[in-house]
């Protein structure tokens, strides 16, 4: 069986891992979390970042820098994990779900300021697939309602948009290093900060609510109680092993993005005699190769390529189910205006293929080969 996923080890791992075990420095915030810190910022041109134990986490932190309060509104696409939506139900406010756009899957830019009421306290996008969502028109509308945007970039370390990496385009960003992710440790996450007020207020979070980090620096004679807060920072063995990824993510992208190509070269005329649809990137975003999707011409043929991959000892797997009309999501949010038609679309049609560094030629050959040979008519 070809795997959706298959983790890849970057070539210092193991030896980063036995330093770090040997260091005896295994608890949170020691030489590799600040290696790995640094690198994330470099990657994504944030000001600073914290690494956490999930990018679920880092989300969970955004709510509570944003200081939501029941009843307070944070917009954000239906078609994205639960994650996004549970770090604002968390704190009592509501997740306000916007339809995405057919093309990219993206929060639909054009939908938000109809979805902006005075309970509206953020705005959080998702860049699908690390395809950016339209940040000047989404920056432009928190500008003028005086909201503060969150990209939830989990998929998109190493993406661009207008040249600018992601993760430096709202006032924070999260990152996921799950073991699905293109650089990973099995379950991590960072939280990004561009602004330095939040960072500090971060910093204090992460840390049970204390300014332990600020004592360690020298800065206080003692660490005390100072805000609320929660244990959100990773072991620097886990930190050992993303540093060593975060070291290698040239060569990870290189391989990513060769067998991103050959699908979407490979696939092109099939696609298009068959009606499916293959990503969209537009001329102004710079994508990591995180996923490769199609979009199949309805429900049956989702299921019916996924099942005649499986056949084919491919897996493959569907994405997203829309988070407006989940039962968690009817209880706790709400659907802006006429509701989220196109993430019930292509929720139902979308099928992801195998996509990891270290993919055999031979292994990418059976791969296209599988979807070319599947049966739309019968
Ligand atoms: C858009 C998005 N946000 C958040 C997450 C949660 O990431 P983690 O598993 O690191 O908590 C995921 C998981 O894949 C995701 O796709």
């Amino acid at each position: 069986m070809i795997p959706f996923n298959r983790p890849f080890v970057a070539p210092q791992e193991r030896a980063y891992l036995t330093q770090a075990v040997e260091s005896g420095h295994t608890s949170g915030d020691g030489p590799f979390t600040r290696r790995a810190n640094t690198l994330v910022s470099e990657l994504t041109g944030g000001l600073g970042s914290l690494l956490t134990t999930s990018c679920t986490h880092a989300l969970e932190m955004t709510a509570l820098l944003l200081d939501l309060e029941p009843g307070d509104e944070v917009i954000m696409p239906s078609f994205t994990f639960v994650s996004t939506a549970n770090a604002v139900a968390l704190r009592g406010a509501v997740p306000v779900f916007v339809d995405c756009r057919p093309d990219t899957l993206n929060l639909d830019e054009a939908l938000v300021e109809a979805a902006v009421t005075d309970r509206t306290k953020a705005i959080m996008v998702v860049h699908y697939a690390g395809v950016a969502c339209e940040m000047d028109t989404i920056n432009a509308i928190a500008g003028r309602h005086g909201l503060v945007v969150i990209e939830d970039n989990a998929h998109g370390l190493g993406g661009s948009y207008r040249g600018r990496p992601l993760g430096s385009l709202g006032a924070m960003a999260t990152q996921s290093f799950h073991v699905t992710k293109n650089v990973q440790c099995g379950e991590g996450g960072a939280l990004v900060l561009n602004d330095a007020a939040l960072l500090e207020r971060a910093e204090i979070i992460r840390e049970k609510g204390t300014n332990r980090s600020q004592f360690f620096r020298g800065m206080v004679d003692k660490y005390r109680w100072v805000d609320i807060g929660s244990s959100y920072l990773p072991s620097d063995l886990l930190a050992a092993m993303l540093t060593a990824q975060l070291e290698g993510f040239a060569g990870i992208q290189e391989q990513r993005h060769a067998v991103w190509s050959a699908y979407h070269e490979r696939l092109a005329g099939w696609a298009g005699e068959h009606g499916v649809s293959r990503p969209t990137v537009p001329a102004e975003c710079a994508h990591p190769a995180h996923l490769y999707y199609l979009l199949m011409p309805g429900l049956e043929h989702q299921q019916g390529l996924i099942a005649h991959l499986k056949d084919q000892g491919v897996q493959a797997t569907f994405h997203y189910v829309p988070l407006h009309s989940a039962p968690a999501g009817e209880r706790y949010g709400r659907a802006a205006g006429d509701g989220c038609p196109v993430t019930d679309d292509v929720s139902a049609r979308l099928v992801r293929l195998p996509l990891f560094a270290g993919m055999a030629d031979a292994e990418l050959d059976r791969v296209v080969a599988a979807v070319r040979s599947y049966p739309f008519g019968s």
